[in-house]
């Protein structure tokens, strides 16, 4: 089996230029890896990405979301994620699971048992070996994002301040439940500090020093599993 770690965070947080800087790390390293991401992923997947970021599509009711946010994830990992794990790869994910709990259900406010069961039901119970989590303020976050014209603008960009803190509060939770697979990551600290945590933390686990203990500081702590 390989490893499978996945990128979560607010709009803003960085992570498309965290997860670009560690292709290039990983690549240095001749570390071989999948890179991939929710929603899309896959052909399918990708069709279904269209349809959940359409603006026009204002409409869709938060069951409809999160059933096709499901659907692009079950696709994602029969064909993409389990086999490349099968075949012993580092496999990142640009969001997974954690985000519909995050935004359906935190943020959209929806049932966090109904929830995990449709996640487990698409995942087959798959989870991440490490999340790696961007925290930042949601307003420093969405200015950033505004600030970016290379960035997409979508649907899921439409939503009041107020659905982006509890999405926010919704991740901390998280992140507090399951610290022991959590890097939480101060997104404000400089671009190639976080850089470097990530590549320490990415390292340690396929080294197998990770131990499954990851404190908030980026750093693992060894013999934990
Ligand atoms: P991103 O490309 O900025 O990560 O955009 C994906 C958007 O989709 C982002 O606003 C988070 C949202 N999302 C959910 O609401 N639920 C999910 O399960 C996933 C994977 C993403």
């Amino acid at each position: 089996m390989g490893w499978f770690v996945t990128f979560e965070g607010p709009e803003g947080s960085g992570k498309s230029t965290q997860i670009g800087l560690l292709r290039q790390a990983l690549a240095e390293r001749g570390v071989s890896a999948c890179f991939t991401r929710e929603p899309g992923g896959t052909p399918i997947g990708e069709q279904i990405r269209a349809l959940l970021h359409d603006e026009r599509n204002s409409a869709m009711v938060p069951e409809a979301e999160i059933l096709l946010y499901s659907a692009s994830r079950a696709q994602h990992v029969a064909e993409v994620i389990r086999p490349a794990l099968a075949r012993g790869m580092l496999v990142v994910s640009d969001r997974f699971s954690e985000a519909t709990l995050a935004y359906q259900g935190y943020g959209r406010g929806l049932d966090l048992d109904v929830l995990e069961r449709i996640t487990r039901f698409a995942t087959g119970g798959l989870q991440p070996d490490l999340v790696i989590y961007l925290d930042l303020d949601v307003e420093v976050g969405l200015a950033r994002k505004r600030a970016d014209t290379q960035g997409e603008w979508n649907r899921m960009d439409q939503q009041s301040l107020d659905f982006y803190r509890r999405v926010r509060a919704g991740y901390l939770r998280l992140a507090q439940q399951r610290a022991d697979h959590w890097l939480l990551v101060d997104a404000a600290l400089p671009i190639p500090a976080i850089h470097a945590t990530i590549v320490n933390e990415i390292m340690a686990l396929l080294d197998g020093a990770a131990g499954g203990a990851i404190r908030t500081d980026g750093n693992p702590t060894p013999g934990t599993t």
